[in-house]
């Protein structure tokens, strides 16, 4: 039930109907997903720890239609979920970035409705449950400002109002309010899954140096910016050594390893498969710089490939 996308099929060949951005504590998940065994249910959720607890609460309930990525919504909606596929978006309580210059990070922007145009069915419609007022005016007026969706907003349904954060805000005795965004027109900028490719490498001939002095380095590439934080040593008695990546490129952020480890063919520099990573085009430009950096230190490449 736990997607893991290095690994995934673009789009899921599940096929999800039904997308909740932001589950929390799964809750309200199982609830819908008991309710209507026969969707089919993709949850994205960025934080571990509420990933963690929410699997565990799949398990016990015995919930059988329900997927789970970890990670960005975009990301999921943009690479999982299949154009013109979802007839349902729940977003219940989204983090709601209160001060005017955190405005930015809120999910639901202009260009974010646009996306999800390309991933709603004919007549498919985000619904979205929030105590925050401003938020609530925000998002419609980001909606409208699309031209792609109609809003409507009556009150909450009684079982939108059970997740944790509900409940929390219920004790407190908050409002509620709701809105429901049903597509009406698509967004016509094309929004293909990211292009995945194999896994670079590289095996180069001469001997691995010491890197006792390996500095934090920032790669640029077109469309990212990759940052190797620094270099540890293996402990395997080949020797070697793991350079800790962090990537971000467009819809994508992954915290990865980059290895030079000596093989039967030679000193193997390129992605590291550990934690199941994507390995995109800012893969292989960093990878491709790596290798440049052995070059510069007078190893010699036998063998490329990316
Ligand atoms: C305020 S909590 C609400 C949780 C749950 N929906 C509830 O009502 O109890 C917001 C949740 O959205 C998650 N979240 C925020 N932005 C996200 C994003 N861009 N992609 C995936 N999850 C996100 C947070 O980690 C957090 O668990």
């Amino acid at each position: 039930m736990l997607i893991r996308a290095g690994e995934a099929q673009f789009p899921l060949p599940q096929q999800p109907q039904v997308l909740e951005i932001g589950f929390g504590d799964g809750h309200f998940t199982a609830q819908i997903a008991r309710l209507y065994p026969e969707w089919q249910i993709l949850g994205v959720e960025k934080s571990a720890g509420s990933v963690a607890r929410a699997l565990g609460r799949f398990h016990r309930e015995g919930i059988q239609n329900v997927w789970v990525y970890h990670g960005q919504a975009t990301f999921a909606l943009r690479n999982l979920v299949a154009p013109r596929s979802l007839h349902k978006v729940y977003v219940n309580f989204p983090d709601p970035w209160p001060k005017a210059k955190h405005e930015e990070n809120r999910l639901l922007q202009r260009g974010f409705f646009q996306r999800l145009s390309t991933r709603l069915a004919e007549g498919g419609a985000l619904l979205l449950t929030t105590d925050h007022e401003a938020y609530w005016h925000f998002a419609q007026a980001e909606a409208q400002a699309s031209g792609l969706f109609t809003i409507e907003t009556p009150p909450p349904p009684e079982f939108h109002l059970t997740t944790k954060y509900a409940l929390k805000w219920r004790a407190q005795g908050r409002r509620f309010y709701y809105a429901v965004f049903q597509k009406i027109a698509e967004d016509p900028t094309p929004w293909p899954p990211i292009a995945r490719y194999p896994v670079p490498h590289a095996i180069l001939t001469g001997s691995l140096p010491r890197l006792n002095a390996f500095e934090k380095t920032v790669v640029r590439f077109p469309g990212g910016t990759a940052v190797l934080l620094e270099a540890t040593q293996a402990l395997s008695p080949e020797g070697g050594y793991y350079f800790h990546t962090h990537l971000e490129e467009e819809d994508l952020v992954q915290d990865l390893l980059l290895e030079a480890r000596p093989s039967s063919h030679g000193l193997y520099v390129g992605l590291s498969r550990f934690g199941a990573p994507l390995s995109t085009a800012g893969v292989r430009a960093t990878v491709a710089w790596l290798v440049s950096y052995f070059e510069a230190q007078g190893l010699q490449v036998k063998q490329r490939s990316y």
